[in-house]
Parts: structure tokens; sequence; C-alpha cells
């Protein structure tokens, strides 16, 4: 397998951490060498600290795992001061993918604003799956207006290339990830967690589905995308293995990030980066 080019840089591989499943790194530092990586995608980072969602958080089914975390993050002057310059200096080849959100639009602003001088970054991750607080409460990505007025606010801002992560639940997957292009963004990433509920679990009651019923789904979105524009795709969902991200690459995902799995295994993501390596 040889590197990949995106967002100007190289990747030496197309295996990422998804994001909010690996931190900011620095929880997998002694378990496995990030720097085997192709990247990391941090957890979303918001403008102010977050605590997230109450206790549980995740509920395991048989298809995967509902987590409803709340994007809990340290907030973005935390990141900027102790997060990033972690993996500034920790990582020499993988790289860093900083995952944004918010409940308003001036929210990703703030964030993009604050961190986008700072060196480490290769790319923003835009979660439009947040709900839009000024929408009362759709999502962002769940309409083309509300799509487009982000990714514009964004792209306003940041110095950096974007890619937008979108939800698996949209009508039309190619025609959102069109409108994201439309305004300037270089990538998407499909697909977010599914919305899904299971009696009594979690504390917040719903959450996101992932793990290996997310996979199909995630394809099909990935190929969907691919037939019908000319724009690179983070492909993630449902990966556990190398056949997983073979499948993937062949949907024509450039790059392809593991979460759920690296949640119950760290060392799976690095395992399946030399197995393609190995061709
Ligand atoms: C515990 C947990 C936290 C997550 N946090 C975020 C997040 O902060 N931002 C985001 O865009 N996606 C987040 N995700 C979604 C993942 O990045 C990924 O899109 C999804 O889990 C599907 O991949 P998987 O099946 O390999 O887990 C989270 C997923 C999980 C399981």
């Amino acid at each position: 397998m040889s590197a990949i080019e995106l967002f100007g840089t190289t990747f030496h591989n197309p295996i990422l951490l998804a994001a909010g499943t690996a931190g900011f790194g620095r929880e997998l530092d002694d378990v496995i060498d990030l720097d085997l990586l192709g990247g990391i995608v941090t957890k979303a980072v918001t403008p102010e600290p977050r605590q997230g969602h109450p206790a549980l958080r995740v509920a395991e089914f048989r298809g995967g795992m509902l987590n409803a975390v709340g994007l809990a993050n340290p907030g973005v002057e935390r990141v900027a001061a102790h997060e990033l310059p972690w993996l500034a200096q920790r990582l020499r080849r993988a790289r860093v993918i900083v995952n944004v959100a918010g409940a308003t639009v001036t929210d990703y602003v703030r964030v993009i604003e604050r961190l986008t001088p700072l060196q480490a970054i290769t790319a923003f991750e835009i979660n439009a799956s947040c709900p839009n607080t000024k929408a009362g409460g759709l999502e962002f990505g769940a309409d083309p207006v509300g799509l487009a007025d982000l990714v514009r606010a964004c792209r306003r801002v940041s110095t950096r290339p974007l890619t937008v992560k979108l939800s698996p639940v949209l009508p039309d997957i190619a025609a959102m990830a069109r409108v994201a292009r439309e305004e300037g963004a270089e990538a998407v990433t499909l697909v977010n967690t599914m919305p899904g509920l299971l009696d009594k679990r979690l504390g917040n009651g719903s959450g996101g589905l992932s793990g290996p019923a997310l996979l199909p789904i995630g394809l099909l979105a990935t190929r969907r995308v691919r037939e019908r524009l000319d724009m690179p795709v983070i492909g993630v969902g449902g990966v556990r293995n190398v056949a997983d991200a073979r499948e993937y690459l062949a949907a024509g995902a450039a790059l392809v990030a593991i979460g759920t799995a690296a949640l119950a295994d760290p060392r799976v993501p690095v395992r399946i980066a030399r197995e393609l390596n190995r061709g």
C-alpha cells in the first residue's frame, strides 16, 4: 500500500483513529506507536469545556454499540495549550485532523479561529451531525442551507483544509457532499454514528450506533459519493479487520478511520495498517 496524498500532505498509510474514540492520543501512547498510523482524528473540540451526558454513556448490543458521550472535551483553550502541542512533539509521521463541534455556527468558527494557526494540524473535520440550537435542534448537516452556512463560515476562517463529516441518515448523501464541496470543503468523512435506542441503557436515552452494523451503510455512502462526485472520502463505520478496510478502499475511500474496534482493542488499527502494507 503506497502513501496517500491528501490535504496537501502525505499520509504514509490510509488508516486513521476515528474521532472520539482515541481522545487526543495520550491515552493510547503507552499501548501503541501512534506514528505507525496514517493519522489520528481528535475527539470533538468545542469552545468551552463540556462534561458530556450522564452515565451510562455506552451500551453494547450484537451489532455494535450505542454511545451518548455528548461531546465531552476540555474546550478549545486547553486543547490549544496542552493537547495539540503534545501531539506535535510526539508525532513524526502520523497526521492530526481536529474534529470540531458546536451548537451554533459561531461555536465552530471560534474553535477554528483559535486552532488554525497551530502547525500540528493537517485538516479540520467538521462534525455536521450536531444539533443546531438556532434551527430548533435540527442537525447542521440535515438540510442544504444549514450545511452550506456552516461550511462557508468554517471555510472563511480556516487556513487548513476541511473535511465535512456527514450522518448516514440523509436521504441523498451525495447531494449533501456536493453542498460541502461547493462551499469549499476538500473532502467528506462518511459516516457518523446512526441514531438508536436501547431501552433504559443510556443516561441520555438515545445514542449513536457504531460498530459492525454500520459497515454496509458507510460503504454505500462512500460508493454513492465517489460515483457522483470527484471528491475524496474518509471512510468510517464498522471496520474491524483488514478485509473491512479494503472494502472502503475498493468503494473509493482515500483514508479509512476506525473507532469502535479500536475502543475494544487499541492495537487493531496498527495491525490493519501493517496488513495493508503487506499487500
Ligand atoms: C464513544 C464514541 C465517541 C465518538 N465521538 C465522536 C466525536 O467526538 N466526533 C465525531 O465526529 N464522531 C464521533 N464518534 C463517531 C466515530 O468517529 C465514527 O464515525 C463512528 O463510531 C463509526 O465508526 P466505527 O464503527 O468504527 O466506530 C464517536 C463514536 C464513539 C463510539
